[in-house]
C-alpha cells in the first residue's frame, strides 16, 4: 500500500451513476433577499477582480483589511516553488490586527462571549479593553518569566475556554509560534507534539467541564513531559490556568520549580504592556498538527501575513461577519476552524466570538438554542456531525426558542441533502442562508463555497472556489475533466493562494511529496501555472461550476470532521504486546459519517480474549484520545494478503461495511475472506450493498 507515494492510483474514473449512492444534484435554494440587503459581498464585479487574469494582485483586497506597520513588497515570491511566499517585504502582527486595532471604536465591545457548561454559570464577556489587557499581561508573562522569545515554539494543550485565545495571541504578540493541541487528544498526542516542535514550554489547564462531569485535564501533563523527555526533548516550565482561580480542579501534584499556577504568577505583570512585534509577513505565526499518510501526524506551518489576509478576508466575505454581529463557531480552537473561524478571523474583523465550553446536547437537547437566543447570535458555524447530532437529540427543539441566525456555516465533512435540509429549515428556520465550506488543515481558509449573498446554494455540494481560488478535477494521468462530465477525480488547486502551509514544520520534502509531487508538470519551473496543490480528496464538478466532495482518497479516515490516520492507529495497535498485525478500515456511520474498524492478528501463542481487544482499546486512547476510539476490534486468524503479502485493507473495509468485497480469488489466503466476514456480519450471508466513493474505493491501490 502507498503511504506517502503520490503517484499510488487513487479514485478517478468512477462515473455519476456509480456514485448516486452517495447523492445525486439537487435543487437549489436562493439567499433571502433580507441577507442580501445587509451582506458585505453582493457586488458581482467580484468575479472580475479574483479572475485568474488578475491573480496574485487579486490578493491585495485580503491584505488591506489589515494594517500594516511596513507594507509589502512583493505580493507573491515564486523563487523557490513550491515555497510561495506572500506579501514579502512586509510587516505586521497578528495580536495586534486582532486586539489593538480596534480599541478606537471598540474597546467596550464584546470580542469574546465564554459559555460555561454549567447552565448556572453565567457567560464571561471580555471585551476588547479587557482582552487587551489579558493578551498584554500574558505576553509579558511568556517574556519575562518563561524567557520566551520571538521565533520559539510554545505548545498549548486547553479546553475552550477564554485563556486558550488569550494565551495564543499573546504568542503572536510576541511572535511565540503557538502549537495548539486539542484538548481532547491524549496526554502522549500532546508530548509527541511537543516534542517534533521542540517546545520547552506547556501551557495547560487544570480541568474544564464537559458532560456533567470536570475533567482533570493537568493529568496529561505528566504523561506529555514524559513522552516529550522520551522524545529527546525537555520541558521546563508548565504554565497552568486554573478553571476557577485560587482553586485546583486536579488530583494530579505540581511539581515545584517546573509547574506555575498563571494566576499566582500573572500579578507581578499587572498593567505591563507589552509592544507587538513586528514580524516579517513570511515569519511563522502558529503550527497545527494533523494525520496524514504516515503514522506521524505533520506539523502544518502558516505563516503570519498571508494567513491573516485570508482568513480576514474570507470572514468578511464568506462568513459576512460585520463588527456589530454576534458569531458562534461550535468547532474546538484546537483544530483549525477553531483557529481561523474563532479566534483569527473574525477578531481581526472586530466581531464578537462566542465561546462554548461542553458538550452541545448537554443537559439536553435544547442547550445550543438557549445559548444562540440568550446572546442573540446571528451567525451559527458547526459540522454536519454536530447537526445530525442536534438533529437525532432534538429535531424540533431550534422552534422552541427565539433566535435568528442570518447565516450559518457547515464545514469538515460532506452533508446529506436531507441533514442539510433540516439545517435550513429547522435550525435556520428557512431565513438563514448556508454555506457548505471546503477546505483543510493545511489550507488556511475555505477552498470552496457559495459567496453567500450572491450564489444559490444547492445541498450537498460545496459550490465554487472561492474568489481567488481556482480549482480543478484531475484524472490520475493529470488532464483536467470538464464540467458535467460527471466523473470523480482528484480535486486540486491550481494556484497558490496566502492561507497555503508553509511548509511542513522541519520536513520540506514530506511537503513537496505530499501536494505537488503528483501533479508537478516540471519540478523547475518557477511558473505557479506548473504546480497545482493535490488535495487528497475525491469530488465531481458538475456543470455549474459547483464541486460535490466524495471524501478522501489516501489513508485518512474523517470521524465526526476531525482527521485520523489509520497508519496512526495501526502503530499504536502494534505497540500492544500481543498483536503481530493490525489494519484499519473506515466504517459508515449515521451520526459521526465514518469510524474506524481495526482488524489486528495476534503473535502465536496468543488466544482471542476479550482483554486484549480492551487493551487494544486502551493504548488507542492513550496514544491518541478518546476520539480515535474504535467501533469494534476484530481478532482474526489471518489479515487477507496478496502475494507478495501485502493487507487487503479494501477487502476488510467491504466487510465492515457489507460492500461486494470484489474478485478475491488471487490473494494468497482467498479462504480467510468468508472466515472474517461471518466473524463481521455473522453466519448468515448479507447482500452487499452498494456504497460511497471513498468506503468502495478504501485501499484501492493495495
Ligand atoms: C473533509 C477541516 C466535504 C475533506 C476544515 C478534507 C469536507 C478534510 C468539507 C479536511 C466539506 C472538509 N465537504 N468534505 N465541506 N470540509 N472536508 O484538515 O475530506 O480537519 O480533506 O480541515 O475534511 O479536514 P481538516
Amino acid at each position: 500500500m502507498s503511504t506517502d507515494d503520490p503517484k499510488a492510483p487513487e479514485s478517478v474514473g468512477t462515473t455519476e451513476g456509480q456514485i448516486a449512492v452517495h447523492w445525486r444534484e439537487e435543487e437549489s435554494f436562493q439567499p433571502s433577499a433580507a441577507f442580501v440587503a445587509q451582506a458585505n459581498l453582493t457586488d458581482p464585479a467580484v468575479n472580475e477582480r479574483f479572475a485568474e487574469k488578475n491573480f496574485p494582485q487579486c490578493f491585495i483586497e485580503y491584505a488591506d483589511m489589515l494594517d500594516w506597520t511596513q507594507r509589502w513588497t512583493t505580493v507573491l515570491d515564486t523563487e523557490d516553488p513550491p515555497f510561495w511566499k506572500w506579501f514579502t517585504g512586509g510587516q505586521l502582527n497578528a495580536s495586534y490586527n486582532c486586539v489593538d486595532r480596534h480599541l478606537a471604536q471598540h474597546k467596550n465591545k464584546a470580542a469574546l462571549i465564554v459559555v460555561p457548561e454549567p447552565e448556572d454559570e453565567e457567560p464571561i464577556t471580555l471585551t476588547y479593553q479587557e482582552l487587551y489587557v489579558r493578551v498584554n499581561e500574558f505576553a509579558a508573562l511568556l517574556r519575562d518569566f518563561a524567557g520566551l522569545k520571538k521565533g520559539e515554539r510554545v505548545t498549548i494543550h486547553m479546553p475552550m475556554v477564554a485563556e486558550l485565545p488569550v494565551a495564543m495571541l499573546a504568542c503572536a504578540r510576541l511572535g511565540v509560534v503557538h502549537s495548539v493541541v486539542f484538548g481532547g487528544f491524549s496526554g502522549e498526542a500532546c508530548g509527541m507534539r511537543a516534542a517534533d516542535s521542540g517546545s520547552r514550554v506547556l501551557i495547560y489547564m487544570d480541568g474544564y467541564h464537559r458532560g456533567g462531569k470536570m475533567i482533570d485535564h493537568k493529568a496529561s501533563a505528566e504523561i506529555a513531559v514524559a513522552t516529550a523527555e522520551m522524545e529527546g526533548q525537555s520541558i521546563d516550565k508548565i504554565l497552568v490556568w486554573r478553571r476557577y482561580p485560587g482553586k485546583y480542579c486536579s488530583a494530579t501534584p505540581m511539581v515545584k520549580g517546573r509547574d506555575f499556577f498563571v494566576d499566582e504568577v500573572i500579578g507581578n505583570y499587572r498593567g505591563v504592556r507589552v509592544e507587538p512585534e513586528a514580524m516579517e509577513s513570511e515569519d511563522p505565526l502558529f503550527l497545527m498538527y494533523t494525520s496524514g499518510t504516515t503514522g506521524k501526524p505533520k506539523g502544518c506551518q502558516h505563516r503570519t501575513g498571508g494567513y491573516l489576509a485570508y482568513v480576514t478576508g474570507t470572514s468578511k466575505y464568506i462568513q459576512d461577519i460585520h463588527p456589530e454581529d454576534v458569531y458562534w463557531c461550535m468547532a474546538d480552537i484546537g483544530w483549525i476552524t477553531g483557529h481561523s473561524y474563532i479566534v483569527y478571523g473574525p477578531l481581526s474583523l472586530a466581531a464578537t466570538s462566542v465561546i462554548y465550553e461542553g458538550v452541545p446536547t448537554y443537559p439536553d437537547a435544547g442547550r445550543v438554542w438557549r445559548i444562540a437566543e440568550r446572546l442573540d447570535v446571528n451567525i451559527f458555524h458547526t459540522s454536519p456531525t454536530a447537526i445530525r447530532m442536534l438533529r437525532k437529540a432534538g429535531p424540533l427543539e431550534p422552534q422552541k426558542y427565539h433566535y435568528h441566525f442570518k447565516h450559518m456555516t457547515t464545514v469538515g465533512e460532506a452533508i446529506e441533502p436531507e441533514v442539510w435540509k433540516w439545517y435550513y429549515h429547522v435550525v435556520g428556520k428557512d431565513e438563514a442562508v448556508i454555506v457548505d465550506t471546503y477546505w483543510q488543515t493545511e489550507n488556511g481558509g475555505f477552498l470552496c463555497s457559495t459567496k453567500p449573498a450572491m450564489d444559490p446554494m444547492k445541498p450537498g455540494s460545496a459550490g465554487p472556489g472561492v474568489p481567488g481560488i481556482y480549482p480543478c478535477i484531475l484524472d490520475e494521468q493529470g488532464n483536467e475533466l470538464p464540467a458535467g462530465t460527471a466523473i470523480a477525480g482528484n480535486i486540486c488547486i491550481r494556484n497558490p493562494w496566502p492561507g497555503i502551509i508553509q511548509t511542513v514544520w522541519g520536513d520540506r520534502d514530506r511537503f513537496v511529496r505530499q501536494y505537488y509531487s503528483k501533479y508537478c508538470k516540471n519540478p523547475a519551473s518557477k511558473d505557479w501555472r506548473d504546480w497545482p496543490y493535490f488535495a487528497a480528496d475525491g469530488a465531481v464538478l458538475s456543470a455549474d461550476g459547483y464541486f460535490r466532495i466524495l471524501g478522501r482518497v489516501d489513508d485518512v479516515i474523517n470521524v465526526a470532521g476531525h482527521r485520523l490516520g489509520t497508519k496512526e492507529l495501526e502503530s499504536a495497535c502494534l505497540t500492544v504486546e500481543e498483536v503481530a498485525e493490525a489494519a484499519v478500515v473506515p466504517v459508515a456511520d449515521d451520526i459521526k459519517g465514518r469510524v474506524p474498524d481495526i482488524y489486528v492478528s495476534l503473535k502465536p501463542g496468543y488466544a482471542p480474549v476479550r482483554e486484549i481487544e480492551e487493551k487494544i482499546i486502551a493504548t488507542i486512547e492513550a496514544m491518541i484520545g478518546k476520539i480515535a476510539r474504535p467501533r469494534k476490534v476484530w481478532i482474526v486468524a489471518d489479515m487477507p494478503k496478496t502475494r507478495s503479502g501485502k493487507i487487503m485493507r479494501r477487502v476488510l473495509a467491504a466487510i465492515s461495511n457489507t460492500l461486494d468485497t470484489g474478485d478475491t480469488s488471487t490473494l494468497a489466503n482467498p479462504d480467510i475472506v468468508e472466515q472474517i466476514r461471518q466473524h463481521v456480519q455473522g453466519n448468515q450471508k448479507l447482500e452487499a450493498k452498494d456504497g460511497p466513493e471513498d468506503l468502495k474505493t478504501f485501499g484501492k491501490e493495495e
